[in-house]
């Protein structure tokens, strides 16, 4: 990727780890990054935990000198206030600075709709947190006020089966041509360290979402490692 905006690698952890296992990812993770610190002056690697493990994690990072960023699976589309259960962008915007918006997983189990979906890419933007805004084709409509956005078909997440490189970069190529307001087209969907850097090279495409690849420490450092090489 030759653009001078830098390549993303989101990291989602989806439902997963107790808080014991989050603060064991993150030591297996920063002495595997210490040992040998990749080279990302033109990646920004965000991790996107659960609420619970964001305090803990934003503590653990500020620790080290190791760029990683947080961001949030998902974000109230009501202000803050008597809403029970939700995180509103403004309590989470000190430790987050991206947030999924739109994942399919959320659309389909918690029925997010549009409506929803733009609703809480205003109160994203409203405090300074950047949105990844998910669709699963390049018909789907994406909120005029969101400048990155993840292209993530349901057939290939968690399936072991990603979308190709080729088709990948057309559907980012056809999502950029008809949203000019959109800067940056990620992929998710099976991303592994085996086949990143076939993503990486496609011009179009401007990062990966890795779930799956993301829970282990050794796979999220060697994923980064070979999307940096
Ligand atoms: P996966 O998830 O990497 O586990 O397939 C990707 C996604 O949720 O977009």
């Amino acid at each position: 990727c030759m653009s001078a905006l830098p390549f993303y690698i989101v990291g989602n952890w989806k439902s997963n780890k107790t808080v014991a296992e989050a603060v064991l990812w993150w030591q297996e993770f920063s002495a595997l990054w210490r040992k040998s610190p990749p080279d990302i002056s033109h990646i920004k690697v965000i991790l996107c935990p659960a609420f619970i493990h964001l305090q803990l994690l934003d503590s653990l990072i500020k620790l080290t000198t190791i760029p990683l960023h947080l961001g949030l699976q998902d974000v109230s589309g009501f202000p803050g206030g008597a809403y029970t259960g939700q995180v509103s962008a403004q309590m989470a915007k000190d430790m987050a600075h991206f947030t999924l918006v739109g994942h399919s997983e959320r659309r389909k189990y918690v029925k997010e709709t549009d409506v929803e979906l733009g609703a809480k890419v205003n109160h994203a933007v409203a405090f300074g947190i950047e949105p990844i805004y998910c669709v699963q084709s390049e018909e789907m409509t994406i909120p005029s006020n969101c400048q990155t956005v993840a292209y993530e078909p349901v057939w290939a997440i968690g399936t072991g089966t990603p979308d190709t490189p080729q088709n990948a970069r057309k559907v980012a190529g056809a999502i950029k041509a008809s949203h000019s307001e959109v800067k940056t087209v990620i992929y998710g969907g099976s991303v592994t360290a085996q086949n990143v850097a076939a993503y990486v090279e496609e011009s179009q495409i401007g990062g990966v979402l890795p779930g799956g690849a993301s829970l282990t420490p050794l796979s999220f450092y060697q994923l980064i490692l070979n999307a940096a090489s």
